[in-house]
Parts: C-alpha cells; structure tokens; sequence
C-alpha cells in the first residue's frame, strides 16, 4: 500500500521535535517551526491543543466488532486484513460513479494531520492525531447530484478474515450514515494514518471515517462503499437499538443514554484512577457546527 503522498511529521521534522511541537506553537519561535512544516502540515486549524494518546493506547483499546467484541480482540485479529489492494465504490446519485482505488484517490486530495477528541458512547475519550483528507474532496471526485440529502458506508464483508463476523450478532456489513451537510464539514474525514504510520488495522485500515463532534460508533472503519442518496440510511447500531443509539448520535451531556448518564468521560490512559472530566457538547466542536442542527430538537433528534 502506498502512502507515499502523505506528508508526514517525519518527513520534515526529527520525531522528538514533532512530539514537542504542539507546546512550541504557542511562541514567534513556534509560528516559525510550524511554518516550516509547509502548508500541508501547518497546525490545522480544527486540530485540539490537547495532548494526543501514545499510539500504544490508540491502537490497543479497539472497538471493531469484525474482530471480536472485546477491546482487546481488534488488535490481537487485525492482522488477519488484507488491505491492499483496496477500493471504494462510490455509486448512488452521483455523477462519475465507480470503484475508485486508494491509491488513485490518494493522488487527488490533500492529506494533512488532524489531531481530535474521540469520545466514544460508552463514555470513554481520547485524543487522536488523525491524517487523513476531508470527505468532501472525495464526494467532490465523484460529483454529487443536487437531490442526494445523505451518505451511507459500509465496512467491508469478508467473513473468512473478519472472525466477528462469524460470531457476533449485528448486521453485517457494519454501516453508517451522515446527513449530507453533515459529510461535506470540514472537520468530517477519511483518515490513513495515525501519528506519522499509516492506519493501524485495529483502528480501520486502510481508510476510516472520522467524525469527531459524534460518538465514536459512527466513525465507520475500512470503508469499501460510498452511497448518495435521498433516503435516511439504515445504521448498525440503529438497526440494533433504536431507542439507544440515533441516527445523530451528536455528543450530548444532557442526553443520557437510556441505561448511563453521557455528562462525563473517562480519559483512556490516565490509569485506574484517572479522573472523570465534564463531556461537551458536540465533543468539544460545538462553534464549528451547532449550527448545523439550528431549529432542531436534539433530544428527539438523538
Ligand atoms: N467500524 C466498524 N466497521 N466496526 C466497528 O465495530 N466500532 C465503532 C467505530 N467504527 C466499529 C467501527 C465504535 S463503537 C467506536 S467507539 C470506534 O469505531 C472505535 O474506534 P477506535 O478503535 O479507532 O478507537
């Protein structure tokens, strides 16, 4: 798999710089180092200053059900994935429908480094320096039609390299959906990378969503399907509990899940005695797209 078009921290910087640079960026000495970066990886103005996880808990503590429901499964099975080659079929109401392969699209959009909240539904968080490109790059390649109103995905299907699909009781492909505002954010991705590596498979190889202002179960992993539509897409947790898990699924501390409270979070990392921290709304993004959901009951609209 070629990820030699993504311009990585350490093609420009030695790793013990990068690593420190977050805090430097703060000074006229730090205006320049991030300068030197280029363009593509200049602080990014929807990165969070907060300080990323070690990759170790990144690609340790997994959610991906293809591989087992324990979180420890995903990175024990992963292995298993074969991801190269890898396309997408983007089909529905779009102009240039297709299978559009990875490396091709790579060629196309501007990749840089995206560092985010994660928070996951069942109240656990993380930081993750994300690389990847937005999604609205990849839906401007395929040219979406003006009456299309949402995107589906679908994780990939392949029961003889995915275990949990085999054992565990969801509908498989594992699928998710965005309104199509929603999709075309800036700060909605498809990520490749984690830190200057590329996609750990435990954490969706070779290319996931990332939608950081939503539970971390709409974050859909190894996409191999793209589909415009007018319609309200099915959703796998949905399908599953539709009085626990919306099609919205936006952060909300004041909407609780219907067997926990969501007011807190729990840092991943911090130890059996880390501390609880207030959850916020729309994970911390709330300036950036509250007004996506103007007029809207949040409640009712979970
Ligand atoms: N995507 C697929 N295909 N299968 C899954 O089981 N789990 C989701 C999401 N994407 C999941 C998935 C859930 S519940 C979460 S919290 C995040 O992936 C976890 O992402 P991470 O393991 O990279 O932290």
């Amino acid at each position: 798999m070629a990820y030699k078009n993504v311009l990585k921290y350490s093609d420009v910087t030695p790793r013990a710089d990068y690593l420190n640079r977050r805090q430097l960026m703060g000074g006229a000495a730090g205006l320049a180092a991030g300068m030197a970066l280029g363009p593509a990886l200049g602080a990014s103005k929807y990165s969070t200053d907060l300080k990323p996880n070690p990759l170790e808990d990144i690609a340790s503590y997994n959610n991906f059900y293809e591989f087992g429901s324990a979180k420890g499964d995903p990175a024990n099975n992963a292995h298993m994935l074969t991801i190269d080659p890898w396309s997408v079929e983007i089909d529905g109401m779009v102009d240039r429908p297709g299978s559009y392969g990875l490396e091709d699209i790579l060629t196309k959009v501007t990749q840089e480094e995206r560092i985010y909240r994660f928070r996951c539904v069942e109240t656990w968080s993380m930081v993750v320096p994300w690389v990847g490109f937005e999604l609205n790059q990849l839906l401007d390649l395929a040219g979406v039609q003006g009456a299309a109103k949402y995107v589906a995905f679908q994780t990939l299907y392949r029961p003889e390299e995915m275990p949990g699909q085999r054992s565990v009781s969801l509908e498989w492909p594992y699928r998710e959906g965005l309104r199509l505002d929603e999709a075309m954010h800036p700060l909605t991705i498809m990520a490749t990378g984690i830190y200057d590596e590329p996609m750990p498979k435990q954490n969706g190889a070779p290319l996931r969503l990332v939608v950081p202002w939503k539970y971390g179960y709409k974050s859909i992993k190894s996409i191999v399907r793209v589909t415009l539509t007018d319609k309200e897409p099915q959703t796998t947790w949905n399908m599953l509990q539709p009085n626990e898990y919306g099609f919205y699924s936006n952060v909300n501390p004041e909407v609780s899940h219907p067997r926990w409270s969501q007011a807190y979070e729990k840092p991943i990392g911090g130890g059996l005695f880390a501390k609880r921290q207030e959850t916020l709304m729309f994970n911390g993004y709330a300036d950036e797209v509250a007004s996506l959901y103007d007029g809207m009951d949040l409640v009712v609209n979970h």
